[in-house]
């Protein structure tokens, strides 16, 4: 084992460390123990009961507060109570030692933690993505004050009467899946039915809302029971609401300011006892002024709207490395990796970071799922993150993004910094915090390709004119999300 750290005062306990460790650390009071632990992230602690009882209780209790996962190896002496020891284990020591005699079966134990799956401590810990949990079954992973505060405006509006509810948000953001917390929230045991508003044609869209009577259309040769009936006094999530046609608007509004509806074809006034949320990723007071969304309908739902922040917000910045270990931990996608990668490289996590996620956490997500079918170690590294700047619609125009096929690493690296900083006005600190490096490396990378401001001028001016009338250009975090395949 790499790292074990032995904590007592005896020098026994220390030579025991070194047959089954290369490094050892040693401690002989508990805060020393804990400070170790948290800097060096040991793979064992063994513990000298000789130190004191009370003090391994202690640490253990500690190590549980603190969701430390180090297994702890308990280490007594030869005349010691087993009934004592046992109880270290009962109170979440991994093992122990009964004195020298028993020291051989270090080794066992060391294997047996070795060979361990962890699906124990990874479905412990996983508590620890989430803000809060908010219904058991809806977990929404997310610590940022962005999440927090959507969190908070769900449990608000899922313990109000609001009705109809609208949540908004770019593509992948969760919308669904804030439409399912509130659902749970406020009907745990209702059904819930969901319709894509932009999948349906108008026709098709209304007797799957409504339902329809036998007869009332030439393939109608039975009745059929619509969305609002199925979902009774559940909730009905209406995806994409800014794709509904015009007309079918206007019967869902009079459904949501009467509280009844017909089916197709019928002449009964029935009940609409169910939640109604409304979804859309499109800005919907655009599309009132475009004319292609009723504005009666938009003030009607607009009454006190959930909005979800992109993944590329500086509030949510937190939130990606969080998902991302989220993702590594919970998918499904290659069973045999599960548990052997751990965990992400710091340049990995940068270059999540610097990304701007237009697709948002569905992005993410796709992005993870693919590097650990790429990976073949234990940590997901740069190389495994391949993030398609010609997904979600992103990047086409693209300068960078054309060139990719035949750059090389060192061309597109010099073209990032140039893009830094023509887009910083050579301003250095900024274009190294945009770039993520240091002020130093920037400066050296700018010595190293032979970087010069005018070199730039005139290039400038040639784009800037043939720019002139179109649209505004892409930013630079955009530019800079592309990666480029070494
Ligand atoms: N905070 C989050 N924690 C965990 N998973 C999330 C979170 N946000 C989104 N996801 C996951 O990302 C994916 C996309 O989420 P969802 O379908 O709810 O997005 P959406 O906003 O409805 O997207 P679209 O507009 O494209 O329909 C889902 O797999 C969802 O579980
Ligand atoms: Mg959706």
């Amino acid at each position: 084992m790499r790292r074990i750290l032995a904590v007592g005062k005896e020098a026994e306990i220390q030579q025991l460390a070194r047959r089954v460790g290369q490094e050892i650390f040693v401690a002989d009071d508990l805060a020393e123990a804990l400070d170790i632990v948290e800097t060096v992230n040991p793979n064992l602690i063994l513990f000298d009961h000789r130190f004191s009882p009370s003090h391994i209780r202690e640490f253990l209790n500690m190590t549980c507060k603190n969701s430390i996962d180090v297994p702890v190896v308990a280490v007594g002496s030869d005349g010691n109570d087993t009934e004592l020891l046992a109880e270290f284990v009962r109170m979440g020591a991994y093992d122990y030692l009964q004195g020298k005699r028993d020291y051989d079966r270090l080794e066992q134990i060391v294997n047996r933690i070795k060979n361990e799956p962890k699906t124990v401590d990874s479905e412990r810990n996983i508590s620890g993505f989430f803000a809060e949990d908010l219904a058991g079954s809806v977990s929404m992973v997310g610590r940022s004050k962005a999440v927090l505060n959507t969190l908070k405006m769900i449990k608000l509006i899922a313990a109000s009467r609001c009705n109809p509810i609208l949540i908004l948000g770019e593509t992948g953001t969760g919308k669904e899946l804030a439409a399912q917390a509130i659902h749970t929230l406020r009907h745990p045991s209702g059904q819930f039915v969901a319709v894509n508003c932009a999948a349906l044609t108008a026709n098709l869209l209304e007797s799957e809302l409504f339902g329809h009577v036998k007869g009332s259309f030439t393939s109608a040769d039975r009745e059929k029971m619509g969305l609002l009936e199925l979902a009774g006094a559940g909730t009905v999530l209406l995806d994409e609401i800014s794709e509904m046609p015009i007309d079918l608007q206007a019967k869902l509004l009079r459904v949501l300011q009467e509280r009844t509806y017909r089916k197709v074809g019928g002449i009964k006034n029935i009940a609409c006892n169910a939640t109604i949320i409304a979804t859309s990723n499109r800005d919907l007071k655009s599309e009132v002024q475009a004319g292609r969304f009723r504005r009666d309908l938009y003030y009607r739902l607009n009454v006190c709207p959930v909005t979800i922040a992109p993944l590329r917000k500086l509030e949510r910045r937190e939130d990606i490395q969080l998902l991302a270990e989220y993702f590594l931990k919970t998918s499904t996608i290659c069973p045999e990796k599960r548990n052997k990668i751990t965990s992400l490289t710091k340049l990995a996590i940068e270059a999540l970071e610097r990304h701007n996620w237009p697709g948002n956490v569905r992005e993410l997500r796709n992005v993870i799922e693919r590097a650990i079918l790429l990976e073949t170690t234990d940590k997901i590294g740069l190389n495994s993150i391949v993030i398609d700047p010609t997904e979600y619609g992103q990047v086409s125009d693209n300068p960078i993004a054309g060139l990719i096929k035949g750059f090389s690493l060192a061309k597109a690296e010099r073209e990032l910094i140039s893009l830094a900083l023509r887009e910083t006005g050579w301003q250095k600190t900024r274009a190294a915090a945009l770039l993520g490096i240091t002020r130093a490396t920037l400066y050296a990378k700018v010595k190293q390709y032979n970087i010069e401001k005018d070199s730039f001028v005139a290039a400038d001016r040639a784009e800037e004119e043939q720019n002139e009338a179109s649209a505004s250009p892409r930013s630079l975090s955009e530019n800079l999300s592309v990666r480029i395949e070494s």
